[in-house]
């Protein structure tokens, strides 16, 4: 019995997102890649967003989601905004902040490092 309950909860932590990954699903299904970049690295005028602090990111969100702008570029976020809860506008600064770029950890895979002296 007790073998079951562990397998189950196993199983639902399988299924338990991160804050990081939840966050990570807003920014591809609010579509703020379109603007910001698929590597949050900013594109044109619209500013990067990865790895800046996570309380300034959640202020920001939440002052446009008030529909204050303070200039006419980011009354183009309000939009953007206006839909997300708390728990996105925490989910999503939480991916911002802490964002790593897969691609670069994958690209430099070092596991199959050589070892020994060079063989001199
Ligand atoms: C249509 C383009 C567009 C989309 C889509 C968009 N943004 Fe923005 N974003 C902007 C612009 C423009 C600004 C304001 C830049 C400025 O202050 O000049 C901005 C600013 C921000 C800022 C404040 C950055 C700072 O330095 O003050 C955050 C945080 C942000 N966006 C997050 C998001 C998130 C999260 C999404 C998806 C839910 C998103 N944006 C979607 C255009 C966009």
């Amino acid at each position: 019995m007790r073998i079951i309950i562990v397998l189950l909860l196993y199983l639902f932590s399988l299924e338990a997102k991160t804050p990081y990954e939840l966050g990570k699903d807003l920014y591809v299904a609010k579509a703020c890649y379109s603007c910001h970049g698929h590597k949050a690295e900013g594109m044109n005028t619209f500013p990067a967003l990865a790895n800046r602090a996570k309380g300034y990111m959640a202020y920001k969100l939440k002052r446009f989601r008030s529909k204050k702008a303070d200039t006419q570029a980011q009354q183009m976020m309000i939009t953007y905004s206006v839909g997300l809860s708390d728990a996105d506008i925490e989910n999503l600064s939480i991916f911002m902040q802490d964002y790593v770029d897969e691609e670069m950890t994958e690209r430099y895979d070092d596991s199959f490092q050589t070892h020994g002296d060079g063989g001199s």
